[in-house]
């Protein structure tokens, strides 16, 4: 022990051994810390009902990322009471899985969106959007008309999804094939049943429906909407049985 203490000193003196040996004795936390999360399979548990975005929801999450909701809103529900009083059930790692950058975040102007799907109608949602004040008189959040009138851009949604099923998303080369086509489905706007069989087994328990129903084009407004609906409920935590949440 009194050994220790001497050659300690000679630590404490010699300020490069000093730095070295800090930086090795930290990097260990680092290592036992940060190196599982490089293994997705360990980091992330699976949970049965995650699925990845439909195209018109992928189509909506970019328009989320280019609007910066993110700025104002969090996806990411604690496991603190208060939290999961307020929200709803805390989030799951594997919620997120799909989400490239995933928008858990820690500014909340307004509230955690990770749950709002379902919580409003597509319409009260498209006026919020529109006019967030009509509805929330004491709204800070700005509004988005233009969406609404605005004709969604699907050029890149076919290399996007490529891209994305690259890095790990579960996309077939039938679910890109068909990205226009699904955007339709999903939008009840092509109600070839073929189609809507084979897109319902794509891509279970989506809501088939108008969401911009004011519109008669395919706008953004549709491609939000379909985005925001699905937030929070495509796990069904009651089905996960056996889990501790
Ligand atoms: C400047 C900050 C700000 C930005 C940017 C912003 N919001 Fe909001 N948002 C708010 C505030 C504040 C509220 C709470 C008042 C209200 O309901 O309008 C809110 C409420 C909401 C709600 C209702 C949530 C609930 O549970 O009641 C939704 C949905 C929403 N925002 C979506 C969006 C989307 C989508 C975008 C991006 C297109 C966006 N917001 C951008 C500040 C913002």
């Amino acid at each position: 022990m009194f050994k220790f203490f001497k050659d300690h000193g000679l630590i404490e003196r010699n300020v490069f051994l000093l730095i070295v040996l800090t930086i090795c004795v930290s990097s260990i936390g680092a290592i036992v810390e940060i190196f599982p999360l490089f293994i997705k399979d360990v980091a992330i548990e699976k949970v049965e009902g995650m699925r990845p975005h439909t195209p018109l929801e992928l189509a909506g999450f970019e328009i989320y990322k280019r609007e910066g909701c993110y700025g104002c809103h969090s996806q990411q529900i604690r496991t603190l009471r208060d939290e999961v009083e307020r929200y709803g059930h805390y989030s799951l790692a594997a919620e997120s899985m799909y989400d490239y950058p995933f928008q858990w975040g820690s500014k909340r102007t307004g509230p955690d969106l990770a749950r709002v799907g379902g919580k409003y109608s597509d319409d009260w949602q498209v006026e919020h959007l529109m006019a967030p004040r009509s509805l929330v008189p004491e709204s800070i959040m700005p509004g988005y008309k233009f969406m609404h009138h605005t004709k969604l851009d699907e050029s890149l949604l076919q290399s996007m999804m490529s891209v994305l099923s690259m890095v790990g998303t579960p996309y077939t080369q039938v679910d890109i094939d068909n990205a226009h086509s699904d955007i339709r489905v999903q939008l009840g706007l092509d109600i070839d049943p073929a189609k809507v069989e084979d897109f319902n087994k794509r891509y279970p328990k989506v809501f088939i429906r108008k969401f911009d129903r004011k519109a008669t084009e395919i706008t953004e407004m549709d491609a939000l909407v379909a985005y925001l609906q699905s937030l929070g409920n495509r796990v069904d935590l009651k089905t996960n049985k056996g889990r501790d949440w």
